[in-house]
């Protein structure tokens, strides 16, 4: 029985669902939604601030300052207040009310910024405000997730030993790509690891991140409107990249056994299905990578009228059918 006194000594990191009912695929995703800021962002947020504090970047009279759409702010919004820090989240449209409202009752102050393509969308919106803060104020410390090293660090310290101690047959690791701190820190940690194993970035579609066509995304977490700083092709096996059509399906058959995850979930397990589908076999040993639980995600993946209003009516399909993505969309890295 775990006893903590600080919100981010407290992390789940064994918990797997069998997805084989749902996928029609041997497939285990890890849970990384049960910790007290509800997503694998903790981890990150973590060895960020302590890296800071290391350098001596963070002392008491800082302002730390971050651009989120969501996860990595509320983890932050949670270290923070119990570190002592103040804390400035620069957001956009994009971020889901809740989240905001977790924010703000952590005692963080969030700002909204609106994004063009004329600027890089709203990350480029969002960049540019937390350069401004910066500038004008030199308590500010910006973390900077996009580019910290200490992100991928954290799960080439954490998440990746953990699948490979309770998977040591473990063949294909499917992972979404965000800041793609997640997938390169797993990736890093596999590439030296005594076993090959395939690893599967899953994008939105929309996302430039690896190459593709810049288009409309509006499920956070997954996709980035500029390549991603940290990401390095040379340790990606395959690219499959998702449509959110898909996502929202994917979501919809996992909850409708009962398990409620995020959008990028959704994502992570519609490409994931798609790509077992395809190059599976019996025996092999299949990882994915479940970020957070779909609280968040009440008023838009969830909610009939959003999905409705973004995507058409033919997502209502049954529910508890075998997931899978409606069009091949993968590609070799
Ligand atoms: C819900 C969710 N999924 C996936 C990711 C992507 O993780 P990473 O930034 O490590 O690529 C994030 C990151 O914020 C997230 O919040």
């Amino acid at each position: 029985m775990p006893v903590i006194s600080v919100p981010q000594a407290f992390n789940e990191e064994e918990l797997y669902v069998d997805l084989r009912a749902v996928i029609g695929r041997a497939l285990f995703l890890k849970c990384e939604g049960f910790n007290f800021a509800g997503s694998i962002k903790l981890k990150a947020a973590a060895e960020m601030v302590a890296a800071a504090e290391r350098e001596g970047a963070l002392t008491r009279r800082s302002i730390l300052v971050e651009s989120s759409s969501g996860n990595l702010g509320v983890a932050l919004s949670m270290i923070a207040a119990s570190k002592g820090y103040r804390f400035l989240c620069v957001t956009d449209a994009r971020c889901n009310l809740a989240t905001r409202l977790m924010m703000e009752a952590l005692g963080s102050q969030v700002h909204m910024v609106s994004g063009t393509e004329s600027n890089g969308g709203f990350l480029g919106a969002r960049l540019d405000y937390v350069r401004d803060l910066c500038a004008t104020d030199d308590r500010c410390v910006w973390l900077s997730q996009y580019t910290n090293p200490a992100n991928w660090r954290a799960h080439y310290r954490t998440t990746a030993p953990a699948i490979a101690r309770f998977f040591p047959d473990l063949d294909v690791l499917f992972v979404g790509a965000g800041t793609t701190g997640t997938l390169m820190g797993c990736a890093r940690y596999f590439r030296r690891w005594d076993r090959p194993v395939r690893i599967v970035a899953v994008d939105s579609a929309g996302s430039v991140s690896f190459g593709g066509a810049p288009g409309r995304r509006m499920i956070p977490g997954l996709g980035m409107s500029v390549r991603p700083p940290l990401l390095d092709d040379a340790y990606v096996d395959d690219v499959l990249v998702v449509e959110e059509a898909d996502t929202i399906r994917a979501c919809r058959r996992l909850a409708a056994r009962g398990f409620l995850f995020g959008g990028s979930t959704g994502t992570v397990v519609s490409g994931a299905a798609g790509w077992l589908e395809r190059y599976g076999h019996p025996g092999m040993t299949a990882v994915a990578i479940a970020p957070d639980l779909g609280e968040r995600y009440l008023d838009t993946v969830y909610q009939s009228t959003w999905v409705r209003d973004l995507y058409g009516d033919d997502l209502d399909g049954d529910a508890r059918e075998p997931v899978l993505p409606t069009r091949e969309a993968g590609r070799g890295a």
